[in-house]
């Protein structure tokens, strides 16, 4: 058993109530590799942001477990070197099963999601409160979801979104004991999160998606006076991104995010977590499809994964600045 503690990680307890009185939010940033870690830590240590580090299962397969969490207690030792002690939470991203979270747990993790969604209101309500009674014990903090968002999620797809029900959220709380809780108000993962059609567009012809369920977020608030809410599905997909991974050989159609906006109201309410990981693969491969086409001899990785990584720094650095409003609060 490794405590995160021992590592110089923090869980998500007290930077989620500074962000909730604050408003703002925090960042959550998925990380698969070294380059993307690297990009974290250095622009949230120069914009003195707290950071959640998040890994999937996705990525867990991937990279390693344990890999992983030594790299995470490289980023706490990196952010030092850096110059800056900010604090950095290790986070299980959509958690399915009890033996998962455990395993996190014990490796070193700070914090993990169970995400009990798709199970019916009673399972998910018995699974996220078994993963809560056993990371209370090691002072862990834990996610958990109620409402379905549209598309992909724990490889399950849904074709619709399954928003929140405000009435379920006290009861859900209560119950499981949950420290922060994740919700379905029309955000969804990846980069086609709306259909052209859903959209309208603007006078200078540009689509606007529809706006997030802020009545539904504000009924839950209601609900659940200062408790933290946590926003997945958050990438913006920011369009010059998308353009230039099409101009030199992409195939993107019909990418849409979350317009950045709506995400800075979210921030400024209850919601005190949001989760970004398309936008980080959107302007990595733009950054790597680039340098492939312009300079096509070129065969060195550090040729292309530096300027990919310099491109998602640049990206962290704006989210936390303009997006979430937690630079200069680490
Ligand atoms: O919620 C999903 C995250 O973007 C992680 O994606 O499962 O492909 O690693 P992944
Ligand atoms: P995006 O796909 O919108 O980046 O969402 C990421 C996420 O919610 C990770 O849990
Ligand atoms: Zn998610």
């Amino acid at each position: 058993m490794v405590s995160y503690k021992e590592l110089g990680l923090v869980n998500s307890r007290d930077i989620f109530k500074k962000a909730f009185e604050g408003k703002y939010a925090i960042p959550a940033f998925n990380f698969n590799n070294m380059e993307q870690m690297q990009a974290i830590v250095q622009a949230c240590v120069e914009k003195k942001s707290p950071v959640i580090l998040q890994v999937s299962s996705g990525a867990r397969k991937y990279a390693n477990q344990t890999l992983l969490r030594y790299m995470a207690q490289g980023a706490v030792e990196y952010a030092k070197e850096l110059g800056y002690n900010i604090p950095i939470v290790l986070h299980l991203d959509h958690g399915d099963t009890f033996e998962l979270c455990k395993s996190c747990i014990e490796m070193g993790f700070s914090s993990v999601m169970i995400d009990g969604s798709h199970h019916s209101y009673e399972k998910n309500i018995e699974l996220t409160r078994q993963v809560v009674e056993y990371a209370h014990k090691y002072d862990v903090t834990v996610e958990g979801e109620l409402g379905v968002l549209a598309g992909i999620e724990d490889e399950v797809v849904a074709e619709h979104h399954t928003y929140t029900e405000p009435d379920q959220v006290e009861d859900f709380v209560s119950k499981t004991g949950v420290d922060s809780l994740a919700i379905s108000i029309g955000t969804s993962h990846g980069a086609n999160k709306f259909k052209p059609e859903q959209c309208t567009r603007n006078a200078e012809g540009i689509l606007v998606p529809p706006p997030l369920r802020f009545d539904i977020l504000e009924e839950i608030e209601k609900r659940i006076p200062g408790f933290p809410i946590v926003l997945h599905g958050a990438s913006s997909v920011p369009q010059d991104q998308v353009a230039i991974i099409n101009k030199y050989g992409g195939a993107l159609k019909d990418a849409i995010g979350i317009p950045e906006e709506q995400l800075r109201k979210a921030a400024s309410s209850a919601v005190c977590k949001i989760n970004i990981d398309s936008d980080g693969r959107l302007a990595m491969t733009a950054a790597i499809r680039e340098v492939f086409a312009v300079q096509p001899a070129e065969f060195d990785p550090r040729k292309y994964l530096g300027p990919a990584r310099e491109s998602l720094k640049k990206l962290y650095m704006h989210k936390v600045e303009n997006v979430l409003g937690s630079a200069g609060k680490a």
